[in-house]
């Protein structure tokens, strides 16, 4: 089947099979492999993107969903040469090692903020709750949505 779905701002097109999830979609065929598979089971959070504003796991997304609806992946953050808040804070907070959950937790933070602007670590760890990372142990990633959120603020 052919789909055709708004991704960060224009229209994309791709030939699915019905069982194809968004995130193979995006990777495989749209050009936006900013989302990473990690695990495929809704369970690391690493696909995380914006369907019609809605945080999701792309992997447990049929890209047939996402027919005819708005996508907004990592790659559609940044607004030319200039990062989100959230990303400029990774890179300041030294959040990032390996990288492989930096997309998910960035739109993840990204969406927090835009509801909450000022959450507490608290709501940040519970936001970022689906998301998990194996090497930061979390306080450099919370240490950068706080910082997001001061920048936000300044
Ligand atoms: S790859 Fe989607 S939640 Fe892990
Ligand atoms: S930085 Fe490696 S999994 Fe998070």
């Amino acid at each position: 089947m052919r789909i055709s779905v708004h991704v960060n701002g224009a229209e994309a097109q791709a030939d699915c099979w019905e069982g194809e999830s968004l995130l193979y979609a995006l990777r495989e065929q749209l050009g936006f492999p900013g989302s990473k598979n990690a695990c495929e089971q809704g369970e690391c959070g690493s696909c995380s993107v914006l369907l019609d504003g809605v945080l999701v796991c792309s992997c447990l997304v049929l890209a047939a969903q996402a027919d005819g609806h708005d996508v907004t992946t990592v790659e559609g953050l940044a607004e030319g040469e200039e990062l989100h808040p959230v990303q400029a804070a990774f890179v300041r907070a030294g959040a990032v090692q390996c990288g492989f959950c930096t997309p998910g937790l960035v739109v993840a933070a990204a969406d927090l903020l835009r509801w909450n602007p000022q959450p507490s670590t608290d709501e940040i760890r519970e936001a970022l709750s689906g998301n998990l990372c194996r090497c930061t142990g979390y306080e450099k990633i919370f240490e950068a949505v706080r910082l997001a959120a001061e920048d936000d603020r300044g």
